[in-house]
């Protein structure tokens, strides 16, 4: 078949399979070697090229005729607004912000820290970013302050752009004092914030959008050698230690538009659909960057599958929009089913020609009812941020059947020269850590930021020659992978990833809490969900550490040593602790208790635990 000829080329001859598909992109100045290898762990993809991702993304299709066609459509439920952008206008909304990110002092190589809700302009900030080469590193808006402050320190953003608010169900998520907290805690600071201010909103201090997007010159697509770096994504680990991926330029280019084709099946021209966040990889790869380099027509949704305003919302703007193809998370699915079990409101729309999943293992029984719901076949594919596309799929493009078996993520994607930890052939079956043989295909992550080492030990030490790719699964007798589990300490949450160490930090500075292992439970809608196990500290840990405290901020002078666990204290309607009638209980007195005492009954509860714990009083 076309998909293993594709693949043996591929895992053959490199050069030659990826040589032929980098054809594909535009380069300013082409390359003269396509794959150099002098450390397998840091392969060199397209030596010597010089190119653009923005100028391919865009501008590219500007000139070739396709100016007019939507580029972004956003559809905005929680907003009730719908906005297409035709490649024409994004290419002018993108060289004018980078000549406003150029003006404030943004130069080739400075690193510009994105944080915004699911609009437009955050992915005019990473066109932008792209076509002055600076990489960006955009951060999901569903992470708070002190997250934000981690990936800033880490990160070292020259700028940073932020918009007013993101709005979830129900509330408003205020950007800007997360953002504020977050430049507190950390020691390092951007010189200038840039904050696009949502309709209806005060205008704040720092830069304005609006303002100085109306006076900006335009700024043209600067040239980078192909491993220039495009963005820094953070991803978790076991720790918490901040992990982010680096992803090159020309190898990520050639991936995503080679993808397009051969894994999605789409032509340029088509609409697409990832319904997923632009804080994740899949947002990165198949919102904003892959459609667009294949002059695909993007769906930016700001909303969820469900309750914006009902489970009926992907079929719609899957039908209104005459999408092709869509590419969405387990987790969405289960969500849409629990809500509306016979897909009745779905099946109000006609559809697509094929649904795309990843981000978590899909249970087979949501696999078939999608299934049934969509109308189409529905393909699971495996892939993580490390790699920026998929490790195994379904390759529609080169002929691979629509309709594999079910528990299935696909067979490996050419290029991905997958194998189990022993370094055999895969045994049919046989539960394994899946491991690639080095080198990775174009695309895959070129580093850690700041932390070649971590990324080289992380991933390449424990199978030397190998990438690990740290989930564990099986192959079948036909070649299809299953991807059953991580074998590291991450959990993945509604198709989000986090690490489990991560939450045992942050759960660990509740002063009660002693000791804490957190675990994935299973979950009908989000796969896992994770859960504390605790133990707490006791009373006579806890008196220890306040005794501790009071000696350290206020002195030893004050004798501080006992404490008494109660229920409640007595209080006034105004909020005043009766501290005199307190004395005379403890110290076994007659004691006063005035009308204004909202719950007398504590009084009680106090002598009991005085008389328990200091004896029977005089
Ligand atoms: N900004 C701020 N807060 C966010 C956020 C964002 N971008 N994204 C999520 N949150 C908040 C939610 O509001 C929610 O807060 P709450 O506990 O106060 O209600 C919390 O984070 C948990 O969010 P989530 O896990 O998304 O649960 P949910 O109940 O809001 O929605 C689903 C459930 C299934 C609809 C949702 O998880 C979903 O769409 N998942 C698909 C995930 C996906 O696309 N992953 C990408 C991998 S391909
Ligand atoms: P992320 O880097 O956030 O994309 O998360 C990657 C991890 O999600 C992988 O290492 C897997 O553990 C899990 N994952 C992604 N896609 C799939 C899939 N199709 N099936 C099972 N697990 C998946």
């Amino acid at each position: 078949t076309a998909y293993s000829r594709a693949f043996a080329t591929a895992r053959d001859n490199p050069e030659s399979f990826w040589g032929e598909v980098g054809h594909d992109i535009h380069w300013f100045e082409p390359w003269s070697k396509t794959l150099h290898v002098e450390d397998p762990v840091f392969p060199n993809w397209f030596v010597g090229g010089k190119l653009n991702m923005c100028y391919n993304a865009v501008d590219r299709h500007v000139e070739s005729g396709r100016g007019e066609q939507p580029a972004i459509i956003y559809e905005s439920p929680v907003t009730g607004t719908k906005q297409i952008i035709t490649f024409r206008e994004l290419q002018d909304q993108v060289s004018r912000l980078a000549g406003v990110l150029v003006k404030h002092g943004v130069r080739k190589g400075d690193l510009v820290v994105i944080y915004m809700p699911m609009v437009p302009q955050a992915m005019f900030t990473m066109l932008a970013c792209a076509r002055i080469g600076a990489p960006h590193s955009l951060i999901f808006g569903g992470f708070a302050s002190k997250e934000l402050s981690v990936r800033i320190n880490h990160a070292k953003p020259k700028l940073m752009v932020t918009a007013s608010f993101g709005i979830e169900p129900g509330r408003r998520v205020e950007y800007i004092p997360l953002v504020e907290k977050a430049l507190e805690l950390s020691s390092h600071r951007p010189s200038k914030v840039l904050i696009y201010n949502r309709p209806n909103m005060v205008r704040r201090r720092n830069l304005d959008w609006e303002e100085e997007m109306a006076t900006a010159q335009p700024h043209d697509c600067v040239s980078v050698p192909s491993n220039h770096p495009l963005y820094v994504l953070y991803t978790s680990g076991t720790t918490g230690t901040p992990k982010g991926v680096v992803r090159d330029t020309a190898g990520y280019a050639v991936m995503l538009k080679w993808t397009m084709s051969n894994i999605y099946g789409l032509s340029p021209g088509d609409v697409w659909w990832a319904a997923s966040d632009l804080g994740w990889v899949v947002g990165h790869s198949y919102i904003c960057y892959g459609p667009l380099l294949h002059g695909n027509s993007t769906i930016l949704y700001e909303g969820k599958p469900v309750g914006t305003p009902d489970p009926g919302a992907f079929f719609r703007v899957l039908s209104e929009n005459g999408a092709s193809s869509m590419f969405t998370a387990p987790t969405a699915i289960r969500a849409i089913r629990q809500q509306d079990p016979y897909a009745a409101i779905g099946k109000r729309y006609p559809l697509l020609r094929s649904l795309f999943l990843a981000g978590e293992r899909c249970d087979v029984e949501t696999l078939e009812w999608a299934k049934k719901s969509f109308g189409v076949p529905v393909l699971d594919h495996w892939w993580q941020t490390e790699t920026g596309s998929a490790i195994t799929s379904s390759c529609i493009g080169l002929g691979n059947s629509l309709t594999p078996p079910a528990g299935q993520a696909g067979k490996p994607v050419p290029g991905y020269n997958v194998i189990d930890d022993d370094m055999q052939e895969v045994k049919p079956r046989t539960l394994g850590n899946i491991v690639v043989r080095l080198p990775l295909p174009p695309g895959a992550a070129l580093s850690l930021w700041q932390n070649r080492d971590l990324f080289n030990k992380l991933y390449f030490t424990k199978f030397p020659g190998y990438y690990d790719t740290m989930d564990a699964g099986f192959v079948d007798e036909e070649g299809f992978l299953y991807i059953m589990s991580r074998s590291d300490d991450v959990i993945n949450v509604a198709g989000h990833r986090l690490s489990a160490g991560a939450l045992e930090e942050s759960v660990l500075l509740h002063p009660a809490v002693g000791d804490c292992a957190v675990v994935g439970l299973e979950d009908t809608l989000k796969g896992v969900v994770p859960l504390a196990l605790c133990v707490q500290k006791t009373e006579e840990e806890i008196v220890n550490e306040m005794v501790k405290l009071v000696r350290d901020t206020v002195g030893p002078v004050a004798a501080f040593r006992k404490v008494l666990f109660v229920r409640g204290l007595p209080k006034t309607r105004s909020g005043k602790i009766p501290r005199s009638s307190l004395a005379d209980l403890v110290n076994g007195k007659p004691y006063k208790i005035t009308p204004t005492i909202e719950d007398p009954e504590v009084f009680k509860d106090i002598e009991r635990q005085v008389e328990k714990v200091l004896g029977p009083r005089a």
